[in-house]
């Protein structure tokens, strides 16, 4: 496994995640324990595109617990439908939040967040067993691209996790 991530730093977004992604599979390799994968994965995003907050929250019976990330510190616990993390959760889709203002009921977990993304993971059979969270702190930084690199990424989580 290498330590170290290779992302030409002139490259656009596109191609940063042509880069980064066979890099977390082969960080991943080899490695079952979904929590170190988690982890690896939040800090390689995180390195690569220095978004203000980038992590998971995972499933536990009707919340939301914070996983793995990389930034400042955040809310420990997120209920069912509520913010976009919960709201993710129960439409079991992505949702792109280009103004964290403008979303009713945003859960401010830091004030210099501004636009957020929000992905589900899916287990084997289908449910959602926790979500990946991006936060910016600069307007028109997250877009399409990031939603569609960030639902591969989820079906990786969901290709390496034993989570039924
Ligand atoms: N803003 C999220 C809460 C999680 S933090 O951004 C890390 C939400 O509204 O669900």
């Amino acid at each position: 496994m290498s330590e170290q991530l290779y992302i030409p730093a002139s490259a656009t977004k596109t191609e940063k995640y042509e880069s980064l992604i066979p890099q977390i599979k082969a960080l991943c390799n080899g490695e079952t324990d979904l929590i170190a994968n988690l982890a690896n994965i939040s800090a390689a995003l995180h390195q690569t595109f220095s978004w203000l907050w980038t992590g998971f929250y995972l499933v536990n019976e009707n919340e939301l617990v914070l996983g793995p990330f990389q930034g400042p510190v955040a809310c420990t616990r997120i209920k069912f439908g509520r913010g976009v993390c919960g709201t993710a959760w129960k439409e079991k889709r992505s949702l792109l939040v280009p103004d964290v203002e403008q979303f009713p009921g945003h859960i401010a977990c830091s004030s210099l967040s501004v636009s957020e993304i929000v992905v589900p993971l899916l287990n084997k059979t289908g449910d959602v067993f926790g979500i990946i969270d991006v936060d910016s702190k600069e307007f028109g930084i997250l877009d399409e691209v990031d939603i569609k690199y960030l639902e591969e990424i989820s079906g990786f989580v969901k290709e390496i996790s034993e989570i039924e």
